[in-house]
């Protein structure tokens, strides 16, 4: 059977450490709507009416758009005032802690959307409606997230418009390693490494050749193992869930056990850690580029396509949209970004010629 939307009567306090270690509560449930019955099912609008959202590379971008992007980020900001605002920025940050912290309660299953097969179609429709609720917030219907292009040596490292310290993106709970340009290191997870920067940008490509072509030849092991409804969380990941996506959110969060601003120990925050990696405004930038990075896998060819498993096409999810409407959305709607009414601004991907 396929995972049903969570029901928000059966939403309780997440866990920091969840799945496993020291119990910390933390809540993150969302408003509940007037009504919790039948909450509709959303479908994207006809592509004739659809307003053509072109995503940037996140280095590329010009100042212009800089200045749309921290004005929309800040009036989110603003609506968090209104704790009944599902489009407030904590809201949204707090709806991947709600899915990925143990929150919800499905078929007496805590649910959690990664290490599974529902982790491309989650943060997929998660950026779709985190993007409209940007664009209608300075009313601009062709607004687009920008994507982290760690795929490409140009875009390995922080985007430069995410370190402006004071600015509505910018992020005071990172690693200080982030800032000054350092190149990230795609395969690491947490340990250093002493490689020239040259070194590591070329080992970057021979892990991004394994994880997109190597080791993904065909769906399972691309989108990760199977989790139908009333199984086990954490069934397994995907190639591109493992590396470079959890590298990406270790190298960019502080140090685990390390001093935070307001006395607490780290655990991670704000990107090494499912509860707080939304706080962050440069997670929505890093998961462009791992929904960019289905996109690009479809089109390697051979056995490269979606699952047809209807467990995982009728899998459901809840999200409110731009104007605090609930819907629920199905992971077959989500196949094709370009019916969704958005599309990626293309970039060389030099590590198709990385063969190892
Ligand atoms: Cu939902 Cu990159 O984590």
């Amino acid at each position: 059977h396929p995972m049903r939307a969570p029901d928000l009567k059966f939403c309780s306090r997440a866990e920091i450490n969840f799945p496993k270690g020291p119990d910390v509560p933390y809540s993150c449930c969302p408003p509940r709507p007037d009504s919790l019955n039948n909450i509709p099912y959303y479908e994207p609008p006809p592509m004739t009416k659809l307003p053509a959202r072109v995503r940037p590379a996140a280095h590329a971008v010009d100042e212009e758009y800089i200045a749309k992007y921290n004005l929309a980020t800040s009036l989110m900001r603003d609506l968090d005032k209104d704790p009944t605002d599902p489009r407030g920025f904590k809201q949204q940050a707090n709806v991947h802690c709600a899915y990925c912290n143990g929150a919800y309660l499905i078929d007496g299953k805590k649910l959690q959307v990664h290490q599974s097969w529902l982790f491309f179609p989650f943060h997929r429709w998660y950026l779709y409606f985190y993007e409209r609720i940007l664009g209608s917030l300075i009313e601009c219907p062709t607004f687009a997230l920008p994507y982290w292009n760690w795929d490409h040596p140009k875009g390995m490292r922080l985007p430069p418009m995410f370190d402006v310290p004071g600015s509505s993106i910018y992020d005071t709970r990172r690693n200080p390693h982030v800032r000054c340009g350092t190149i990230i290191d795609l395969g690491s997870f947490g340990e250093e490494t002493k490689s020239t920067e040259l070194q590591t940008m070329t080992n970057n490509l021979t892990h991004m050749y394994r994880q997109m072509i190597t080791n993904a030849p065909c769906p399972l092991l691309f989108f990760g193992k199977p989790y139908p409804l009333g199984t086990d969380p954490s069934p397994g990941m995907g190639t591109i869930e493992n590396i470079p996506h959890t590298p990406v959110h270790i190298w960019t969060g502080t140090v685990l056990g390390s001093k935070l601003e307001n006395c607490d120990t780290s655990f991670g925050e704000d990107m090494g850690n499912f509860y707080s990696a939304g706080l962050d405004p440069v997670f929505y930038c890093h998961h462009g580029n791992v929904d960019r990075m289905w996109n690009e896998w479809k089109q390697i060819g051979g056995k490269r396509r979606d699952l047809i498993d209807k467990d995982w096409l009728d899998s459901e999810f809840f999200f409110y949209d731009e104007n605090r409407t609930p819907w629920r959305v199905k992971v077959r709607d989500c196949l094709d970004s370009k019916k969704m009414g958005y599309d990626y601004a293309p970039m060389p991907t030099p590590w198709r010629n990385f063969k190892p």
